[in-house]
């Protein structure tokens, strides 16, 4: 059986302590699309874990996958695993031939293309990881895969091919001077290191093969989404989105395993409470802009630890939009919800929640399709009495019951806005602090 995370708003939403929670029966964790821009945390025996290219579940023995719908790489891959070997773990990493490879130049061209775009606000905020580039040369067709870095021969064409393309865009294009990440020669060394390493650790797989034969037999199997719905390359915000698609179907896409497959499992949505966003572009229910939105949004960031986990930037905070979460819930069938950060509002005199948009002076539910439009969208509040802190341990092991009475009528005005369960609410970063009320497995 197969459960997906997704996660429903902006990314950073708590997916790793879900797949964490959740992933203590499943024999395999699965990452289907995204790469090192993903920092996804996972709280074990009091160690903090923050990962960013290693399925969550690797850390407590179960294999790692990362599928062909990922872009791997290497230096982080082998950088993570070589920590996560120094701290006494022996992360089991299979990596998709299919898989399309980070070079340095992909590197360096998001950051050539982000400061180029800054002049017309169009800069997304990315990480900085080459994400968006290495896609491109994925669709253009000129990506350099992860099977490629096996064969020598293969990977010394493929490069030959591709750098002085790169080099002509930096140096003629943008009038920089090109430094080791356009060395055909200095990649080549490099790169085909990586394959042999890859090979001597027998970590890479046909990884569509591999993961259907594990649940042919009979093992259990989380897909892990990166990011979310709202930076989804099609269904978000565009252009300040991230390169991949994050809503379920790229489980499928992104790992070879069949919808019907997928759509047989469950469909978990993970929503954090209120919302946060570490990129830039439109964000109709942020808080800001008066001092008391502001003291409001200080106070949450500083509750929530709202720093980005890759890079340490401050997010940016606003109120729950259920428009985005309706959006979510369609695009990638939710079969169940899981709410985390209930915690970090505790405290507050009132909860809001932008139930809907006005848009040219009509109500409407759902996300416009262009980012424009969103942005011209004013969210029509819906207020909830505030709820105090608690002993959120206690109430974690208590289960949903005990989670004050105010912050289940939040619970359960947006259970019934979306038409799905709750099966788990955070109340704090341990995978011990989650109420549980259904597990899908
Ligand atoms: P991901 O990218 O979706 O995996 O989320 P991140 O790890 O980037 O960000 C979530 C942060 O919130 C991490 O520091 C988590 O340890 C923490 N976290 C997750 N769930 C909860 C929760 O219910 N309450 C609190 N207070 N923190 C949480
Ligand atoms: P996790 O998996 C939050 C954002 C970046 C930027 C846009 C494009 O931890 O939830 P990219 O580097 O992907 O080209 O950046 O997407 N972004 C994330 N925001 N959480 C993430 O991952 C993100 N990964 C990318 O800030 O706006
Ligand atoms: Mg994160």
């Amino acid at each position: 059986m197969t459960v997906t995370i997704v996660g429903s708003q902006l990314g950073d939403e708590g997916k790793g302590g879900i797949v964490d929670l959740y992933g203590d029966a499943a024999d395999i964790v699965v990452r289907y699309q995204g790469g090192d821009n993903a920092g996804h945390t996972v709280v074990y025996d009091d160690e903090k874990y923050k990962l960013s290219l290693v399925p969550s579940g690797a850390i407590r023995g179960k294999v790692g996958v990362l599928g062909n719908g990922c872009v791997v790489n290497p230096r982080t891959l082998f950088d993570e695993i070589d920590d996560l070997r120094e701290r006494g773990l022996d992360p089991d990493v299979r990596v998709a031939e299919r898989a399309h490879a980070i070079l340095p130049y992909h590197r360096r061209l998001d950051g050539i293309e982000e400061e180029a775009k800054a002049d017309s606000d169009l800069d997304a905020g990315t990480t900085g990881r080459g994400i968006g580039p290495t896609y491109e040369d994925k669709v253009g067709r000129r990506g350099i895969r992860i099977g490629d870095l096996l064969d020598p021969d293969v990977l010394r064409d493929r490069l030959e091919y591709v750098v002085p393309q790169k080099r002509a865009i930096v140096e003629d294009v943008y009038e920089l001077e090109a430094g080791e990440e356009l060395d055909i020669d200095a990649l080549f060394e490099e790169f085909s290191e990586f394959g042999r390493r890859l090979r001597e650790e027998e970590m890479t797989i046909n990884a569509g093969e591999f993961v259907s034969d594990r649940i042919a037999a009979g093992d259990n199997v989380v897909f892990e989404g990166a990011q979310g719905t709202s930076i989804d390359i099609d269904h978000g915000i565009y252009p300040y989105v991230t390169s991949s698609n994050p809503t379920a179907g790229g489980a499928c896409t992104g790992t070879g395993i069949a919808p019907t497959t997928v759509g047989q499992g469950e469909i978990v949505g993970i929503v954090k409470a209120y919302l946060s966003r570490v990129g830039t572009g439109p964000l109709p229910t942020e808080l800001e802009g008066d001092e008391e939105s502001e003291d409001l949004a200080h106070y949450i960031r500083e509750e929530g630890g709202e720093y980005g986990t890759v890079t340490g930037r401050p997010r940016r905070v606003g109120w729950l939009d259920m428009p985005m979460l309706r959006h979510a819930t369609r695009a990638s069938g939710f079969t169940g919800l899981a709410v985390n950060h209930v915690d970090v509002l505790a405290g507050l005199d009132e909860v809001k929640v932008g139930h809907s948009y006005t848009l040219d002076g009509e109500e409407t539910f759902t996300m416009p399709p262009t980012t424009e439009r969103w942005g011209e969208c004013e969210p029509n509040y819906r207020t909830f009495d505030g709820w105090t802190d608690a002993n959120w341990d206690l109430v974690a092991d208590e289960g949903y019951d005990a989670i004050p009475a105010n912050a289940r009528e939040y619970l359960e005005y947006v259970s019934d806005e979306l038409d799905t369960p709750i099966y788990a609410v955070g109340v704090g970063p341990n995978r011990e602090q989650t109420a549980v009320l259904e597990h899908p497995f």
